[in-house]
């Protein structure tokens, strides 16, 4: 999960003033969600990411057939007649390796702090017991309040160590 400027009219959007870490794990990602953040700054260089031109048949089979046993997704939407907004999205996504899933987290900035990552949060880990899933991992920057917040309100008590200057946290159910 990613935070890009908002695209040109070809559809670039850029990584705006840091690539280092970013660029790296969105090209090595199987999955990028990017957040439109007008405040990011357009940055020139090797640093531009846009939207698929195509969609392979093995990418579309990911969107279409989802694995709900190794992951799941919240979005919150706002509704204004037919027209709907999403601003918010919860998701957890398994690595089979360690039976844990990997927690990401996203609302819109008018919509923080009105306890809608709180409610994903409790859903996620409800269905994620469900499914025998043994707890949830998160790698959190160390200033991000409302993140770290938002993990020891879950009802699971957070376990947490320090891995390149991040917080790693750990929660077993
Ligand atoms: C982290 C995030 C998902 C939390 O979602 P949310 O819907 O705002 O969370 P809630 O409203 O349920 O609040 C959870 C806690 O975070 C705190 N919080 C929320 N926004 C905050 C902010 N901007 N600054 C400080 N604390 C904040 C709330 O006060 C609450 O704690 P409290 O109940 O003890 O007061 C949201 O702030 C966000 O999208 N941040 C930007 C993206 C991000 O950092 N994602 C996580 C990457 S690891």
């Amino acid at each position: 999960m990613i935070q890009v400027s908002p695209p040109d009219k070809y559809g670039f959007c850029s990584y705006g003033v840091s690539t280092d870490v970013v660029k790296s794990a969105a090209e090595s990602a199987s999955k990028v969600i990017a957040k439109i953040n007008p405040q990011m700054p357009r940055a020139l260089g090797d640093r531009f990411i846009s939207m698929l031109k195509s969609m392979p048949h093995r990418k579309l089979q990911q969107f279409c057939c989802i694995d709900y046993d190794s992951e799941m997704s919240f979005v919150a939407h706002t509704k204004d007649g037919v027209k709907q907004n999403i601003v918010g999205l919860g998701s957890y996504h398994l690595n089979p390796a360690t039976h844990r899933a990997e927690i990401a987290f996203m609302m819109a900035d008018a919509w923080q702090g009105k306890g809608i990552g709180t409610y994903m949060m409790q859903a996620l880990v409800k269905i994620a017991k469900s499914k025998k899933i043994k707890g949830f991992t998160a790698e959190v920057m160390r200033d991000n309040v409302a993140m770290i917040a938002l993990m020891q309100k879950a009802g699971v008590e957070p376990k947490s160590t320090i891995v390149n200057g991040s917080y790693l946290f750990t929660m077993d159910f």
